[in-house]
Parts: C-alpha cells; structure tokens; sequence
C-alpha cells in the first residue's frame, strides 16, 4: 500500500491503472479511521480492481466554533487500518495542496442541505461537496462509499453528483455500531467514560421511535415525541434535534409513508453525535 501526498503523484497512479481498465473505488474520509470505515473500505476492495482511501481533515466543512482545531489525527493508526482493509493508496494531501492561495471556488447545495444538520452547520454540506468535487475530478473513482450514519451528507452527495454529472456510483453502507449499540464515529473518542454510558441513550430512543412505527404509529410528531422523551431521561443529554424526513428530499413529513429518514443529533457534555434509521413504510 503506498501513501501519497501530492495531485500529481495521485493522478499519474490512477491514469496507469485506468490504461489497464481497472476499475477504481474511492473511500473519501477525515481519517481516526473505525471499523465504519473499514466496512467502507472493504466494500471497495471486494468491487473494485483499486481502492484509494483520502485522509483530510477538511478545514472548509467545520465552522468557526466547531472542533476543526481538536479533530482527532493519527496517520499511523490509519496506515495500519486501510492496509489491512486491502486499499491500494492512501491519499493524504496537506491542506496548502487542496487550498492553494486564493482559493476562490465554492459548491453550493440547497434542498437536501437545509434541514437536519444543514440547519445547525450553515457551511458544512458546501464544504463537504467542494472538497469531493475536487477529490472526484483528482481521484476519477468509477464507485465511491459512504456510511449511512451520516444520512443526510449520503443524500446531499447523491444529489450533488446527479446535479453535476459526476460520473460515479455513489454507494451507501450500512451503520456500524459498538456491541452495545453505539453508532461508531471518530467524534466517540471525546467522551470520558461517564459520557460514553450516556451515549447509549441515543441508539435506545431510535429503536423505541422504530418500535413505535413498526407496531403502526403514523404520525411523525408522536414519534418525535417518544425519541425526544426517551433523550431527555438522560441528564447528560442536550438534544439538538430529532426530525422525521424523507429520505431522497430531506424534508420534514408529517405523515410517515415512503422511505423515511428518523434522523437526531444529541449533545453528550460537549460532544455532539448523530445517529439514525431508515424505514420504509408502503401503507
Ligand atoms: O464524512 C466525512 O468524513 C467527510 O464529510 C468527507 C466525506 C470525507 C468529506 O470531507
């Protein structure tokens, strides 16, 4: 597995593999790698002929009061863990390299940007798909994977590459928990170990708002009720939304019906953590 630093290097690699028809798979990531990445990376490895991993903690996502600072970086731990995924390449550029002087040129996304955590994160979904335009026209991938735990960014990016005409599969992969429920996240290495017992209450509300839907409930604002309910009997919880939306569009229903998205995002101390599911309700 070879780590590589600069655009031009990265791109030499993927023209030499694209002359001999290999297809290439991209996991884009701001590295602390889990096993959500792996599983990413794996899917990769096992559809594609190459697989190229980024590590880049992404300055231009973050707001000015968010943990851009803080953000947890270990490369050796990554190089281990892509290595043993299988991927062919890490690409882990400086930020001088993807944001030379004068950087001028932005993505905008609305729509499927707004709500959720679009509408705590004014700049992040811009950020996000500024970077991956750049890293979709470096890397050229024919498929790119992305975890559902992260929703909302799986549909903005699905959006974004249709609106673009990016020619890229963009393939979503389930949530991978801890054993005991917790949605694994680079952001869970902030929590002490009180906090981390808190954290559970997340996964615990979702899958009480699911059983609520799953025994017929159809009413979005009582499932919001239930989960928030559920998220307030823990005193180290601050819930900063829970929302019912559909899934393509992201926007709030009333009514739960089609694939929809139940979506929260829950401060613990000082650490904010997402957690979701998807159902599909076809009455
Ligand atoms: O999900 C992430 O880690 C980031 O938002 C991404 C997609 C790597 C873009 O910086």
């Amino acid at each position: 597995m070879e780590l590589v630093r600069t655009i031009n290097e990265v791109r030499k690699i993927v023209k030499e593999w694209k002359s001999k028809g290999y297809k290439v798979g991209y996991v884009p990531t701001m590295g602390y790698l889990h096993e959500g990445h792996k599983s990413l990376i794996l899917k990769s490895v096992s559809e594609n002929d190459k697989t190229i991993v980024s590590i880049f903690v992404n300055p231009i996502q973050f707001g000015p009061t968010e943990d851009l600072e803080s953000y947890p970086r270990d490369i050796e731990r990554d190089k281990k863990l892509v290595s043993d995924a299988g991927a062919d390449l890490i690409f882990y550029p400086e930020v001088s390299e993807m944001y030379p002087s004068h950087f001028t040129t932005l993505v905008n996304t609305k729509e499927v940007s707004e709500n959720l955590c679009g509408a705590k994160r004014p700049v992040h979904f811009g950020g996000v798909c500024t970077v991956l335009s750049k890293f979709f026209n470096i890397i050229t991938p024919d498929r790119a994977y992305f975890g559902q735990k992260d929703a909302q960014q799986l549909a903005v990016v699905k959006r974004f590459v249709r609106d673009l005409n990016f020619d890229i599969e963009i393939i979503g992969c389930p949530i991978i928990r801890e054993d005991d429920g917790l949605a694994k996240s680079s952001r869970n290495t902030y929590l002490n170990p009180e906090e981390r017992k808190a954290a559970l209450i997340l996964s615990k509300s979702l899958a009480k708002g699911k059983d609520l839907i799953l025994a017929g409930e159809r009413d979005a604002n009582k499932v919001i009720k239930c989960i928030t309910d559920s998220l307030n009997t823990e005193k180290l919880a601050k819930v900063d939304y829970v929302s019912v939306v559909d899934n393509e569009n992201i926007q709030y229903i009333d009514t739960i019906k089609g694939e929809v998205l139940v979506a929260i995002a829950v401060y613990i101390g000082k650490t904010r953590l997402i957690d979701n599911f998807i159902i599909k309700v076809e009455d």
